[in-house]
């Protein structure tokens, strides 16, 4: 959607993947998570969206047939935690669906035939980011249920980011680029290696839909809930970097481990997600379920991941020829996770341990590390 926004994948984190509709998502858990941007470095390393999810509701829309908040979970209402929010220099972003009814069994009031409305008052609580979901939508027409929310979003005069939750039923990569900043290409992840894999495997092949403002999401990250290993995790975060997928955070900060976390706040892997040409890496090859990715960065450098889903270490290899970066007598390989770096003719070749990414900067020509105290996440240099 060319709304200006999510020109990058957007970053943040929803409490979804961490809480469901439990009672532990509530005002002071969200206030938490936003500390925890400012304090352990997340917001210097891009994540900007602190979102909240499904359950936030009253189960009844009130006299002018307005969305309240449940006075249990947020007593100080929605527009004071967006207030807390962006005081913290974060923006605040909310869920609901395109249908009578949200997911969730306990039946929380949707957006379907109360567009304008809904918009009106999301705007009116400075709310920047919208999650709209598929459920209960009677069956209407997909195209015809976002366009509407897109139309009202935009009639608010608020910049919103608008993200199409249809789960890829209506292949939205075909139609969604003029609707949506983002959207779902998947049913639902979980915290699983296997499906974190099948996911993966169905969002890989749509490359070539995706680019700045528009970007094909395989559903938000499960790094730190628990359910992978550290290296899973690894792998989880290099795939959607590789691929610029959204990279919304879905633990709670407050119970990452130390390895977990500094997998979240990798600069060099976001700068892979991040970087401004916008193009989603593509397969080069998977025999043997060894899997090479190779995405082209703003300024002449690849990134490639060589992920080995098997449950055994495997060499992986490709050529900087096969990834596209043209020829060169020489290349430099900076490996994302490890920090070393070496020297090719061409050959990109690694033992890869089970279920490990490795993800190489490939840049052409001899390169060296920057004096200290200049890394950024923006610097495209070492
Ligand atoms: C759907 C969405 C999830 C989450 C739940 C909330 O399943 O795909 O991401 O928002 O609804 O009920």
């Amino acid at each position: 959607l060319d709304n200006g926004l999510a020109r990058t994948p957007p970053m943040g984190f929803n409490n979804w993947n961490t809480t469901q509709c439990t009672a532990t998502f509530n005002e002071s858990m969200i206030k938490s998570i936003a500390e925890e941007f400012v304090s352990k470095g997340l917001k210097d390393a891009g994540y900007q969206y602190v979102n909240i999810d499904d359950c936030w509701a009253k189960t009844s829309r009130n006299a002018q047939g307005d969305l309240d908040p449940d006075p249990a979970r947020f007593p100080n209402g929605i527009k004071a935690l967006a207030d807390y929010v962006h005081s913290k220099g974060l923006k605040f972003g909310i869920y609901t669906s395109a249908g009578t009814h949200t997911c969730n069994k306990a039946g929380f009031p949707g957006g379907l035939d109360h567009e304008q409305q809904d918009a009106n008052r999301f705007a009116s609580w400075g709310v920047d980011y919208l999650k709209y979901d598929n459920c209960n939508n009677q069956g209407v027409d997909a195209q015809t249920r976002y366009k509407k929310m897109r139309d009202a979003l935009a009639a608010t005069g608020r910049p919103f980011v608008y993200s199409i939750t249809e789960w890829g039923q209506n292949q939205p990569w075909l139609w969604a680029q003029p609707v949506g900043n983002l959207w779902r290409t998947t049913g639902d992840i979980s915290d699983s290696y296997t499906k974190m894999v099948s996911i993966f495997t169905k969002n890989l092949p749509l490359a070539q839909y995706a680019k700045p403002g528009a970007w094909n999401d395989p559903d938000m990250l499960e790094v730190g809930n628990g359910g992978m290993t550290p290296a899973e995790y690894r792998s989880h975060f290099s795939l959607w970097s590789i691929m610029a997928a959204p990279l919304l955070i879905g633990s709670d900060l407050r119970k990452v481990s130390a390895e977990n976390y500094a997998t979240l706040v990798n600069k060099d892997v976001i700068a892979v997600d991040q970087d401004p040409l916008g193009v989603q890496g593509k397969q080069i090859s998977a025999a043997g379920n060894k899997y090479v990715i190779s995405k082209p960065l703003s300024n002449g450098d690849y990134a490639v991941a060589l992920f080995n889903n098997n449950s055994s270490a495997q060499t992986i290899s490709t050529t900087a020829a096969a990834i596209g970066i043209g020829s060169a007598s020489s290349y430099t390989l900076k490996d994302l996770w490890s920090k070393s770096t070496r020297s090719t003719t061409g050959t990109i070749s690694v033992s890869v341990p089970a279920h490990e990414t490795v993800v190489y900067r490939v840049a052409k020509g001899v390169r060296t590390a920057p004096s200290a105290g200049t890394h950024q996440v923006s610097d495209l240099s070492w």
